[in-house]
């Protein structure tokens, strides 16, 4: 029988591509544009401002939306972001991890399970 181990319950998931090919590859990765220095800042901004237990970010694989890579994925929304840059951190913690708004301005296109909507729930802040 496994041991018990309490679950972490976080309310947003957020999945950042540092996926890597060869520099040859004409598809291109996320690593090369910044992958790893986008997670490097999201992680920092959720620590510093105290939301690492509620929101958590992880490293992901391809997600087969190379070309508007850096990709990032909200969950459990599933709100697709792409050409996202260390700099645009800051505004998708404060606007959508925290108060539940889309950055619309880095919304990937083609995104019908959305259904347009751009509003979420705010994030409960547990002490
Ligand atoms: S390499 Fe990042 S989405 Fe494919």
């Amino acid at each position: 029988m496994l041991p018990f181990v309490s679950m972490p319950s976080f309310q947003r998931h957020v999945f950042v591509c540092i996926n890597e090919r060869a520099a040859d590859n004409p598809k291109g990765c996320c690593k090369a544009k910044g992958g790893e220095d986008v997670r490097d800042q999201l992680k920092l901004e959720l620590k510093k401002r105290g939301l690492s237990k509620m929101i958590r970010a992880n490293n992901a694989g391809c997600l087969d939306q190379c070309e508007y890579g850096v990709t990032v994925v909200v969950y459990p929304e599933q709100v697709w972001y792409g050409h996202v840059t260390v700099a645009d951190i800051a505004e998708i913690v404060e606007k959508h991890l925290v108060h539940g708004e889309v950055v619309t301005r880095l919304l990937i296109p083609e995104q019908p399970h959305l259904g347009g909507k751009t509003k979420f729930p705010v994030l409960e802040v547990t002490p």
